[in-house]
């Protein structure tokens, strides 16, 4: 530990961290463009310049390591002057293309402009031209003249990717990142260039000239597309008031949490963002005599405890059937085992997940949902699902999630179902499985709804709605209170589990796993 004043603030640096590092932690801010945590400091772009006491002339921050006693100032009309100087010559050859530039309202350079810039140009000389659309990975393009060499992107695929698809060219003035050859970046972590790039020199194909940065708010949650968990902001239009939308998220960006995905995200998780929008399931529709009814949810329920009754009081719930998916929250997991497991003894409960896939050896497993270690630790059985059985030896079916279509034929589904007297479907999405049940029943995803995964390393993570849900959509997990409470059993027991936060904490009174993950 060295003890430093940063701005007459003392601060206590750890040993070998730079100044930059010890102001970030001390909450004081210096301006920066090419450093960033994840790599070793290059010390390029020169806006994280300081005055140290004793020293003749500025210092990088980025790159200078603290020193007991060290007084630095990151502050003074000095810096300011130097910091407005490297801004001049920044943009000496950057194009003033903002208007239509997708990074505009969440722009380094525009912010330090009008922060530390506010000069009038004395270039009199042409600006150097450059090639504005170079295509460098399937949704990357690559416009050289906004490009400012803070090299963030060769760096992370030199140091992160290791695929070292890109490379700085050139030298001096006429210095541009550039593709070797016509070799695309083709990983599976391309686009985290976007996000690392400050400026807008690289952007994304499928989010270019969508909408503006400041027309999204953000949210907190968490990628549910495989299961290691990553964290995420959800960048959504929050629409106008009676003015109906279809697309409400426009991007995913990765946020950090480094014990488990550090700043980054897979383009699988990224570029799958538009379940949440498409195809989603708003009304609770009936099935009946070849016609189409929505219900209310109270009408639904009664329908549904109205079967379950009949069963368990002509002893036969034997002939119950249960069917989830491992993308379901601890929360909802934990309900589905207590509800139809421990109290209504329903033996038949199975999973059905969507298909494993391919994994790398950055984030992405190969597991396409987000809980299935939830649902291990909670008890779950992963004993085949054999669809002949279950149509032969069933009366009700609650099924939930559409996965069931991904492991079997749409003609066998059909076959098996249309021998089981009732069924019902909780989903969030409409699919070929709607026209087979009776009851489909629309429930909120991850991004619309509280609760907690397990990832695939067993760190319990817990989310908040970023979203509204769909139509009439509800929380699985509210839905299975509510079916609780119809069925009359264990009042005193599901009564206090209010929120997903209240279940939680039972959680960790009955299996040791879950104790103390409640943060
Ligand atoms: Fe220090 Fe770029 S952040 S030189």
């Amino acid at each position: 530990m060295a003890k430093i004043f940063i701005d007459e603030k003392l601060v206590e640096a750890k040993d070998g961290e730079t100044v930059f590092q010890a102001a970030v932690r001390a909450g004081i801010h210096i301006p920066h463009l090419c450093y960033h945590p994840a790599f070793v400091p290059e010390g390029s772009c020169r806006m994280c310049l300081v005055e140290i006491e004793g020293l003749p002339k500025l210092e990088l921050s980025c790159s200078t390591q603290v020193r007991e006693g060290m007084k630095i100032f990151t502050q003074s009309e000095k810096i300011g002057e130097a910091r407005k100087g490297t801004l001049e010559f920044l943009l000496a050859e950057h194009p003033l293309d903002c208007p239509i530039c997708d990074k505009a309202g969440e722009c380094k350079l525009q912010d330090y402009y009008k922060e530390y810039g506010l000069f009038e140009s004395q270039f009199k000389e042409a600006k150097e031209k450059r090639e504005k659309k170079v295509r460098i990975g399937e949704n990357l393009i690559l416009d050289q003249e906004r490009c400012v060499l803070c090299t963030r992107c060769v760096r992370f695929l030199n140091e992160i990717t290791k695929t070292q698809e890109l490379g700085v060219f050139e030298r001096g003035v006429r210095s541009e990142i550039n593709i070797y050859e016509n070799n695309l970046v083709d990983n599976n972590y391309s686009n985290n260039l976007t996000e690392l790039c400050p400026v807008g020199a690289i952007t994304d194909t499928d989010f270019r000239f969508q909408t503006r940065a400041w027309l999204l708010e953000k949210g907190e949650s968490i990628c549910s597309l495989c299961s290691r968990g990553c964290n995420i902001f959800i960048e959504y239009n929050p629409g106008f008031a009676r003015i109906p939308r279809k697309k409400r998220v426009y991007r995913l960006k990765s946020r950090e949490n480094s014990e488990v995905n550090e700043y980054w995200i897979c383009d699988f998780g990224r570029y799958g963002y538009k379940y949440l929008d498409e195809e989603r399931l708003e009304k609770i529709v009936q099935n009946k005599n070849g016609k189409q009814t929505v219900l209310s949810w109270e009408k639904a329920y009664l329908v549904l405890v109205e079967k379950i009754k009949a069963l368990f009081l002509r002893k036969k719930i034997s002939r119950m059937a249960v069917i989830c998916h491992t993308g379901l929250s601890n929360e909802e997991l934990f309900l589905i085992r207590k509800i139809f497991g421990d109290i209504l003894r329903v033996e038949k409960i199975f999973i059905a997940d969507p298909p494993q896939g391919e994994k790398d050896n950055l984030l992405l497993t190969a597991e396409r949902t987000a809980n299935r270690r939830g649902a291990e630790e909670i008890g779950f059985d992963f004993k085949p699902l054999d669809l002949e059985v279950i149509a032969l030896k069933t009366d009700l079916l609650l099924i939930f999630g559409h996965f069931l279509a991904e492991s079997f034929s749409l003609s066998d589904i059909k076959n098996a179902l249309d021998k089981i007297g009732a069924k019902f479907l909780f989903t969030s999405h409409s699919s070929n499985l709607n026209d087979l049940v009776d009851i489909v029943l629309p429930v909120a995803l991850v991004a619309e709804a509280s609760g907690s995964l397990t990832n695939v390393d067993g760190k319990v993570q817990r989310y908040s709605p970023v979203l509204e849900t769909c139509g009439d959509a509800r929380a699985l997990w509210q839905v299975l209170l509510s079916l609780a409470k119809e069925l009359k059993i264990n009042y005193k027991y599901f009564y206090p589990l209010a929120s997903s936060e209240a279940i939680l904490k039972q959680m960790g009174n009955e299996i040791p796993f879950f104790e103390k993950k409640n943060d």
